[in-house]
């Protein structure tokens, strides 16, 4: 079988990961979560003191950007990647709200990006990769043969996200995390730079009404049709 390339793009918490990881696995692909790499610049920056609620020192954030060393390494316990920010381990440090809260900030930073997208064509380029964000069917990945834009209302991201969240013990109310959910989803879709759109040659999938395991059917189906 023809290795090929998987682009899933859509809004925060559309299941995006979720739907990635299974599909790797099952096909023996790698697997990138391109919002931990910019969650991972974003924690940088606040651990830095670059970035605060009532302020962003973008300047300083840049010309740090040749310090940040980003990798992803394969944890076997997990079976997946996990993130790691100058050798050291940030897969659970990322995932806070405080962290949400800036990420859509850091990423409207067009270098920030050239970095990052940059980083993604390399990881991409022998195929057989299964990668999820915003713009990977639009600017990483032009040309791959499956593109998938998922979508799903945004009560419904949220309370997954607030689920999530409280399994994990961060104390957060719901209201906090929708807010999140929406200020995010406006942000990316509204930034100059790549902003967050259905590439042309996308299939949509609004997964609101699709359990994990249906919603995997369908996108393998399309897998099968596209190698
Ligand atoms: O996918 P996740 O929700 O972890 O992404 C966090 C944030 O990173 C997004 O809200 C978006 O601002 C940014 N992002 C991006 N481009 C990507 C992936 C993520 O701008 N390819």
């Amino acid at each position: 079988d023809k290795k090929i390339t998987i682009a899933i793009d859509g809004f925060s918490s559309t299941g995006k990961s979720t739907l990635a990881k299974q599909l790797a696995k099952h096909l023996g692909y790698v697997y990138v979560d391109t919002g931990a790499m910019y969650r991972a610049v974003t924690f940088f920056a606040m651990q830095n003191g670059y970035i605060n609620p009532d302020f962003f020192d973008k300047e300083t954030l840049l010309n740090s950007l040749s310090f940040i060393k980003l990798q992803f390494k394969f944890n076997p316990d997990l079976g997946f990647a996990e993130m790691y920010l100058n050798d050291v381990n940030v897969e659970t440090a990322i995932r806070t709200i405080e962290v949400s809260n800036f990420v859509s900030k850091v990423a409207e930073v067009s270098q920030v990006r050239a970095k990052l997208v940059e980083q993604q064509k390399e990881m991409g380029k022998d195929k057989g990769i299964v990668m999820d964000g915003r713009d990977i069917g639009t600017v990483v990945f032009p040309d791959a043969e499956l593109k998938i834009f998922m979508t799903a209302s945004a009560t419904t991201r949220a309370q997954r996200r607030f689920d999530e969240l409280q399994q994990k013990g961060d104390d957060v109310t719901y209201e906090a995390v929708l807010k999140n959910v929406e200020e995010r989803d406006y942000i990316d879709t509204h930034r100059v730079d790549s902003p967050l759109l259905k590439a042309e040659d996308a299939i949509e999938i609004d997964n609101s009404y699709l359990n994990r395991e249906e919603q995997f059917q369908v996108v393998l189906e399309l897998v099968n049709d596209s190698t």
